[in-house]
Order: C-alpha cells, then structure tokens, then sequence
C-alpha cells in the first residue's frame, strides 16, 4: 500500500507557503495529515487544499509531533529556533529561509543538480534562494559539457521574492500613482517605492560593497555545483514585476561551447524550456513563466568580447521552482 505521509506546512500564509500548498496538491506525495502553521496574527484563518478546509493555527515548540516532513518558509530567525525542534521530534525540515543553506552538514539541494545529496540530511535539507535556483538549473548541464571559469550575473527580481507584504507594496503603490496620487513608500518593506521604478538593492549591503542577495548566488553556486573555484559576480536588481525573476547571464566556458551546442543540450536537459527566436520576439518573460514548473532560457549567443563565453536570460517563477516546487520535489525523493 502507498505510504502516506503527516506533512506540516511553516508559513502557510506566506507567498511561498500559500505556492506550496497549490504544488502539494498536485504531488505524487500521498498526504495523511496536514497541519499549517503561521503566527498568532493568523489563528482563525483557514486555507483550502484540495477542496476541504484547513485551519492555520500558530507555530510552537510542539507543533511537530507525528510530522513526518516539515516544510518550512518563514523568515530565518525564525527557522533557526524551530527547524531543529521539528527534526528533533523525528521530521525531516526542508526550509526556505537562509538559516541553514551554508552549513556544511546541511544539504543544499536542486533535484535536477545534486539529488544525491538529499541522502545525505541529518534532520534537515536547505531549499538554495530563488535566484540561485533556476540559474544552477540551467548552469548545470553546460558545466557537465564544458566546465564553466566565470560568471557574470545580473538579476532582475520580481516582489514576490521579498514576500506577501512586497507584493501588496507594488499594487498599492501602482494604484496611487495611476489615481495621481503619491505613491506611500513603507522602508520597513523596501527602500524605495517600487511602482514604476526599480532599485539595486536585494535584502542589506556587506562589507564587500555587494548585497547579501549577490553573494547568496555566489556562495550557494558554489556549494550546489562543488566548485568552490568559480567566480562569480553579481548585481541584483528589483523591478516591478510581481512573479518570477530574469537573469541575464554571461557564462565563460573552459572549453569553447558555440551556442547551437549550447541550446541543443539546454533543450535536453530536466526542468528546462528553451524559447529563443528572436527575430520573432519569441523569448522567455516573467508574465510566461508565471505559474509554471519550467525554467526558461532563451537569447543565447556566444559573446561577441570573448571566444569562450555565452549571454543567456533566464526566467523562471520564483515562488515555484524558486521556493515551493524545488521542496516538494525534495519530498518526494525523500
Ligand atoms: N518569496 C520567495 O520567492 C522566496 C523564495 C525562496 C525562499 N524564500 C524564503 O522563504 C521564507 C518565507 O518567505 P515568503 O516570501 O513566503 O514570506 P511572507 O510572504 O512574508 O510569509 C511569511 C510567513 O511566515 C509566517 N510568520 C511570520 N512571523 C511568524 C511567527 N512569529 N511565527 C510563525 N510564523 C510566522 C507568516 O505568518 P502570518 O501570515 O501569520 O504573519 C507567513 O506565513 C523566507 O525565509 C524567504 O527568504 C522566499
């Protein structure tokens, strides 16, 4: 008989945990009890999956007990305090947040790219940061074919990346300027205002002048693909877009990759949709990617500055393959 499984979802209430629950329902994971967890301000609330009706009730040190895999996407604080508690009470966490992701007995995990380190979990896996996601996804099967020496990122990322209350940020923002009205900027959110605007700013700045959101990539790169010699630069940018991020990305090879090669092993490869004919403005964009499973590629062509390098976009929606999707593929190979 299929085996059926006590999952708890952490942060039910967010953009990813709500995402989670629309990805759960489609899983081949069989579920017995489902128990959503938020905060206090959200005890009352129910939400739906697959048609009945569940209640949220609030996070605590014993809402784990009989829970066989823990979902976790809430903030990093938050995850460091209770993921331990749910792995200690026999749940194996899969957690959104950074708390975890660079511990060096935590896995770090991209099902197309490292599935085999998913074994390797004491209690918890870490799901990378969504930018990182759908840029090693497509890395991967190029790094397989011609090793890669450097690369040079630049992100575009949509709100939803920054959670429920960036979101209605943009939209509040967008109708107060389309009513002629000043757009009411809450820094406590983002820095700027966002409608009709984009800033070079993804979560604080470090010492190094980067944002932790750029060395997120680089770090996570790093450990996901085991090269701890690629370089990588990056700046990442939010725009008002409200799902999936785009990355342009140019990609030094070892060994010279033209981009026909390029685009016939991106076609092949697991979780990739390549759209790249530009003469008829077909290429990937967040609206397309916006509730879909794939990471898209498109416009590559080899560099015109270097003979061993490639410029890709990449669009994929952050809330799926960059958070949700990404742990509950985890689940399913657990
Ligand atoms: N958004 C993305 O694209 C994305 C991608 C990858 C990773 N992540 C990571 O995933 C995590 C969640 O992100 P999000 O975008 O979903 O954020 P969000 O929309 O702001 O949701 C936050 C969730 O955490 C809950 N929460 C807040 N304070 C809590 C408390 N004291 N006790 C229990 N629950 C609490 C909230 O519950 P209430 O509704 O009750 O406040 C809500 O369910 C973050 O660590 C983020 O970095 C996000």
């Amino acid at each position: 008989m299929k085996k059926r499984y006590n999952l708890a979802v952490v942060g039910a209430t967010g953009a990813v945990g709500q995402e989670m629950l629309k990805v759960l329902e489609k899983s081949s994971l069989s579920v017995n009890k489902l128990r959503l967890l938020a905060s206090k301000r959200s005890v009352g609330r129910s939400l739906k999956f697959k048609g009945s009706r569940f209640k949220v009730e609030e996070l605590k040190k014993n809402s784990f007990s009989g829970i066989d895999i823990a979902l976790f996407s809430i903030g990093a604080s938050l995850s460091k305090k209770f993921s331990p508690l749910a792995a200690k009470s026999g749940a194996v966490v899969i957690d959104n947040s950074n708390a975890f992701r660079m511990d060096k007995n935590v896995p770090l995990v991209v099902p197309e790219v490292n599935p085999e380190t998913i074994k390797k979990h004491r209690g918890i896996i870490a799901n990378p940061n969504c930018s990182t996601i759908q840029l090693v996804v497509t890395l991967k099967p190029l790094y397989d074919a011609a090793g890669i020496e450097r690369l040079v990122i630049s992100t575009y990322q949509a709100v939803s990346g920054w959670g429920k209350e960036a979101v209605d940020e943009l939209i509040g923002q967008s109708k107060s300027v389309l009513a002629g009205r000043e757009a009411q900027v809450n820094k406590k959110i983002l820095p700027h205002q966002i409608a009709f605007n984009l800033f070079p700013q993804i979560d604080i700045f470090l010492n190094n002048s980067y944002s932790k959101e750029e060395m997120k990539m680089v770090y996570e790169t790093r450990k996901i693909l085991e090269d701890n010699s690629l370089k990588i630069t990056s700046t990442c940018v939010r725009v008002p877009v409200l799902i999936s991020h785009s990355e342009a990305v140019n990609i030094q090879t070892k060994k010279k990759l033209t981009a026909q090669k390029a685009r016939q092993i991106l076609k092949k490869a697991p979780g990739i949709k390549v759209i790249d004919e530009p003469a008829k403005s077909k290429y990937p964009t967040p609206l397309l990617a916006e509730g879909k499973d794939f990471t898209y590629v498109g416009r590559i062509r080899e560099d015109i500055s270097h003979p061993r390098a490639l410029n890709l976009w990449i669009v994929s929606d952050n809330l799926r393959k960059g958070a949700a999707l990404n742990a509950v593929q985890i689940a399913e190979i657990l």
